[in-house]
This record gives C-alpha cells, sequence and structure tokens, in this order.
C-alpha cells in the first residue's frame, strides 16, 4: 500500500532542462543562446565550465528514454532550445532542430510517457539579447509568441502540456538584478521590465495556441516558496512579507488578480515596472490557465537585519538550501485559500548531495528522504484539499547546474562526464518502487 495519497491518475514525473542536458551546442544549425555567451564570461561558472557537451542528451536521448521507462514514470518534463528551434529567436525556423524535438515526443509516447513541453527555460537566443536586449524589449514579448505557434503546430497534438515560462523570477532577478545568471545585468530598473514582458510574452503565447486550436493544457511554472521571519519581531514579519511579495505575488497577482502586489510595487518605487505597462496587458496577462506549475525547494527565511540562518531541523542541501518539507504544505494550502487556481503541478522539486559512484552504486540516502519527505508533504496538501496532479522529480540526470557548473549533482541518474556513462541511483530504484506501489493501491480500488 502506498503512504503517499494521491489522486487516481495522478502524474509520476522527472524533469530536465534543454541547456542543462542537451550539449550538442553548436550541432545542426542550432543558434547560440545567452547561456553560451555568459559562460565564456570569466568568473561567471564555477570552474568556468559550460553547457556545451553536458549529459551529450542530444545525441543519447534514446538511452535516456530508456532509463525513464526503466524507471516506470509516466511523464516526462523537458524544455526546448528556442535558438536550435529558431536560431536567431525570429524568421527562419531551422528544420532539423524541430525534428530533434520531435524524436524525443515521439520516443517518450512510443514507451508510454506524457511529454511535458517548457518552451523557455532561460537559454534567450543570443541574437535577440544583442539586438534588443533580450526581455527589456517589448518586442521579444511578440517574438516569443511567434515561436510558440510554430512549437504549437508541430507538437501542439503530441504533447500532454505546454507550459510557456520555467521560473521567471530567476530569468528576471538573478538575470537582470542581481547578474547571477545570464544575461548578468545588475539593474533593479531593467529587471522590473523583464518581469514584466516576460509575464506579457506568457499571456501573448497562451492566447496565441489557443486562437491556433492546440489541445494541449496551457500553463506557466512558477518557483515558490512560504517566506518565515527570522524571529515574530514585527520588523522580521514585515520582511518576511515583503519578500513573499517580490517573489511570490509578483507573478501570482498578475496570473490571477491582474495586478501588481501593492507592497512590492512600493518597495520597487521609481525603478518598477510603471513605464513599460500598457493598457490592456492585464487582460493578456490573467489570460485563464488549465494548469499551474509550481518549482518547490525550500523556503524563505527573513530578517530585517541582513542574512539570518534558519535553525537546523531537517538540514541542509549540498547548495547549501535549507530542507523544509512541511513549506510545501503551507505554501499549497495558502496558495488555495487565497487564488482561484487552476490545477497543480509540482514541476521540480529535489536536491543536490555529494554523490559518489562505488562499485557502480550510489548510495544516496539524503536523497530518497528529501523526495520521502517532500511527497509526505505534497500528499498532505492533497488531503486539505488542493488539487494535486502530479510531481516531477529534480532531475532525471545530474546535468550542468547554472553558475555552480557540473559540480552540484541533482539527478536520481548519476552521469560520469568523462565517459557519459549513467547509472542509477539508490534513489532512483526507490522513487520506481513507489510508483508502483501507487499503481498498485489504485488497481485494488
Ligand atoms: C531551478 C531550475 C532548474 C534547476 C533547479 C535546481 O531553479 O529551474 O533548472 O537548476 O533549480
Amino acid at each position: 500500500m502506498s503512504k503517499f495519497r494521491f489522486k487516481e491518475d495522478f502524474v509520476w514525473g522527472v524533469a530536465t532542462s534543454s541547456y542543462q542536458i542537451e550539449g550538442a551546442a553548436h550541432e545542426d544549425g542550432r543558434g547560440e543562446s545567452i547561456w553560451d555567451t555568459f559562460c565564456r564570461v570569466p568568473g561567471k561558472v564555477v570552474k568556468g565550465e559550460s553547457g556545451d557537451v553536458a549529459c551529450d542528451h542530444y545525441h543519447r536521448f534514446e538511452e535516456d528514454l530508456d532509463l525513464m521507462a526503466e524507471l516506470g514514470v509516466n511523464a516526462y518534463r523537458f524544455s526546448i532550445a528556442w535558438p536550435r528551434v529558431q536560431p536567431d529567436g525570429r524568421g527562419a525556423f531551422n528544420e532539423k532542430g524541430i525534428a530533434f524535438y520531435e524524436r524525443l515526443v515521439d520516443g517518450l509516447l512510443k514507451r508510454g510517457i506524457q511529454p511535458f513541453a517548457t518552451l523557455y527555460h532561460w537559454d534567450l537566443p543570443q541574437a535577440l539579447q544583442a539586438e534588443q536586449n533580450g526581455w527589456e524589449s517589448r518586442d521579444t514579448a511578440y517574438r516569443f509568441a511567434d515561436y510558440a505557434r510554430k512549437i504549437g503546430a508541430v507538437l501542439g497534438d503530441r504533447v500532454a502540456s505546454i507550459a510557456t515560462h520555467n521560473e521567471p523570477w530567476c530569468t528576471a532577478w538573478l538575470g537582470n538584478a542581481t547578474g547571477y545568471f545570464a544575461p548578468g545585468n545588475a539593474d533593479l530598473k531593467k529587471a522590473a521590465h523583464v518581469a514584466h514582458h516576460l509575464l506579457l510574452s506568457h499571456g501573448l503565447a497562451v492566447q496565441a495556441l489557443r486562437a491556433d486550436g492546440v489541445k494541449a493544457p496551457l500553463g506557466i511554472v512558477l518557483n515558490q516558496s512560504p517566506a518565515h521571519g527570522a524571529t515574530d519581531a514585527p520588523e522580521d514579519l514585515a520582511a518576511a512579507s515583503l519578500e513573499y511579495a517580490k517573489f511570490v505575488r509578483w507573478y501570482m497577482d498578475p496570473i490571477f488578480k491582474g495586478e501588481y502586489p501593492d507592497e512590492a510595487l512600493q518597495w520597487y518605487g521609481a525603478n518598477g515596472p510603471q513605464e513599460v505597462i500598457r493598457e490592456g496587458d492585464f487582460d493578456i496577462i490573467g489570460t485563464p490557465l488549465d494548469f499551474l506549475g509550481i518549482n518547490y525547494y525550500t523556503r524563505i527565511f527573513a530578517s530585517a537585519c541582513g542574512e539570518k540562518r534558519p535553525p537546523d531541523v531537517h538540514g541542509f542541501t549540498d547548495m547549501d538550501w535549507e530542507i523544509y518539507p512541511e513549506g510545501l504544505t503551507e505554501l499549497l494550502t495558502k496558495l488555495n485559500a487565497e487564488y482561484e487556481l487552476p490545477p497543480i503541478f509540482i514541476t521540480e522539486n529535489g536536491c543536490a548531495s555529494k554523490d559518489v559512484l562505488e562499485n557502480g552504486r550510489v548510495q544516496d540516502t539524503e536523497r530518497i528522504r528529501f523526495y520521502d519527505l517532500h511527497l509526505a508533504a505534497l500528499s498532505e496538501a492533497a488531503q486539505k484539499g488542493v488539487d494535486v496532479a502530479g510531481y516531477f522529480a529534480w532531475s532525471l540526470l545530474d546535468n550542468f547546474e547554472w553558475a555552480s557548473g557540473y559540480d552540484k549533482r541533482f539527478g536520481m541518474v548519476y552521469v560520469d562526464y568523462e565517459t557519459q556513462r549513467r547509472t542509477l541511483k539508490d534513489s532512483a530504484h526507490w522513487y520506481s518502487e513507489v510508483i508502483a506501489e501507487h499503481a498498485g493501491a489504485e488497481a485494488s480500488r
């Protein structure tokens, strides 16, 4: 009997993203992305690494599909590299790039695995960055809708869902306010403009796909966390509320309520998005969705006087992110009370650990504990009335962890980057047992 209680057709998946696994960065007509450029800037990525080769998934995807079949997952969340499909981000499409995703999707369907596609997981065509400062420009939102349309026409009848963006907060904030991610800008006002154009592009893409009659359910993927004050002092609680407004509500409120949260607008002041908001934008951004994807990793721990470390309850991951599973139940029940939500998928959840391959085995007991705690927390949210439709573990494979390079391992499958050999970690075996048990419990209902 499964200890996790989810609905009958619950989706059990694993997730990846294009730049983190594909490699083949200069093959078959793929254009440059802002991450190709960013990785070449000295000091931006640990050890100067890049996604040039990554897991070589572009050449080894059949093997990776077989791994998924072995795991027994019934869904796979992947992203499409815009510059592989449309090298300059406008104009001509690249048939070879499109053909790759067709092979991938057909390979999934052949194995009975539902394809969950994401259109944008951070690899913007470099040409759009060079020509018009990428997402700072309103025009990029329209270019994105054109690209979405093409994917809808080619894959819209074969995929199980299409998400427009993955974690727009990361694109806007880490890419443009702190400069920690590509394109590496550190300018608050730019970040606010980028965030608005990302939201606009999301709405435009959903409208375009709907107008074209695409049947796949449409949504967006947001990274979210509950925010707690380091103490109960009013200053700390106010800091937590502001962080939540900047991180969660900044995306949820426009999509589900048609406005930015006042609290965060006030904090942005003259650096806010006001100059780029046009009449009718919120109607576009608020186009109804078929699902919402949430990526959950940790909570926000806020203090009015600089950084404070949370107490050590469940430990910390190799990213030094606090393990805080109860935050997932709290977040989902809070969202459910505050918004009219479509069905929810946890589209990413996982942890980095210092895995070692010894005698053909990786004993990643910490990762098993992490997944177990979070699935229990998710199951609790489902019992409390949240419409939870599925769960995607991050990640299928160890991969290129952005600014952290290959040092941080998030996979259920260990990748030896010298040989590209894949080895199922203990967590992979555990996950397939959980999935099988759940299927068994369903069958005996
Ligand atoms: C998320 C990203 C994903 C991966 C995980 C660890 O923010 O969406 O690509 O890097 O974090």
